[in-house]
């Protein structure tokens, strides 16, 4: 009988990992992804490497998600984002747990809000709720039904009003 054996460690993100994951993001976005808006705002600034996590799968990196700071309006947060997955390990929970871990870093960090442009179906079982249509303005066109957000303090909705761009 084969065993099908797997050791996933899930890591904060460190220089090391840079060039495997923009092998993983080129692979899973392809090169339209430095048009879109959500690029634009990570362009203006670094990523928080402490609040960024990748999975390993015995000590091969396979996923990547990233967080920025952001100004939200009012709202000092992050954005989420990428979060990418190989194709060989999707399905096993993977990029759920790193959103999980991500989120849960930020809000230890003592961020306000986990924003992100993404899938409704995937993002709203994990906590993610919608911002009101056209709430934010990105700098570049996004789907305001895409726009998602954890709010982890009080009065966050009303909040999030105007223009989103990185934060230092
Ligand atoms: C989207 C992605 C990160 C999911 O990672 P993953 O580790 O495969 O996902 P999980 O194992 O945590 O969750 C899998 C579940 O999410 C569902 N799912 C995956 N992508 C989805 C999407 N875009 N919309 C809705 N559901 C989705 C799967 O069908 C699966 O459902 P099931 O549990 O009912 O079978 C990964 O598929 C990926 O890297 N895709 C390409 C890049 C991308 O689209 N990133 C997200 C940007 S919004």
């Amino acid at each position: 009988m084969q065993m099908l054996k797997h050791d996933l460690v899930y890591l904060t993100e460190d220089a090391s990992h840079d060039a495997v994951i923009e092998l993983i993001n080129a692979e899973a976005f392809g090169p339209g992804r430095f048009a879109k808006a959500a690029a634009r705002i990570r362009e203006q600034g670094p990523h928080d490497r402490s609040l960024s996590f990748v999975c390993a799968d015995d000590g091969e990196t396979i996923a990547s998600v990233r967080m920025t700071p952001v100004h939200a309006g009012e709202v000092k947060g992050h954005l989420l984002g990428p979060l990418a997955v190989r194709p060989s390990h999707k399905n096993r929970g993977i990029g759920r747990e790193l959103v999980r871990i991500a989120v849960e870093a930020a809000r230890r960090h003592g961020s306000e809000a986990v924003i992100l442009v993404g899938d409704p179906p995937y993002y709203m079982p994990l906590g993610f709720e919608r911002v009101s249509y056209d709430a934010l303005k990105f700098p570049g066109p996004v789907d305001p039904g895409r726009v998602l957000v954890v709010p982890m303090a009080e009065g966050v909705h009303p909040r999030l009003k105007g223009t989103i761009g990185w934060r230092g």
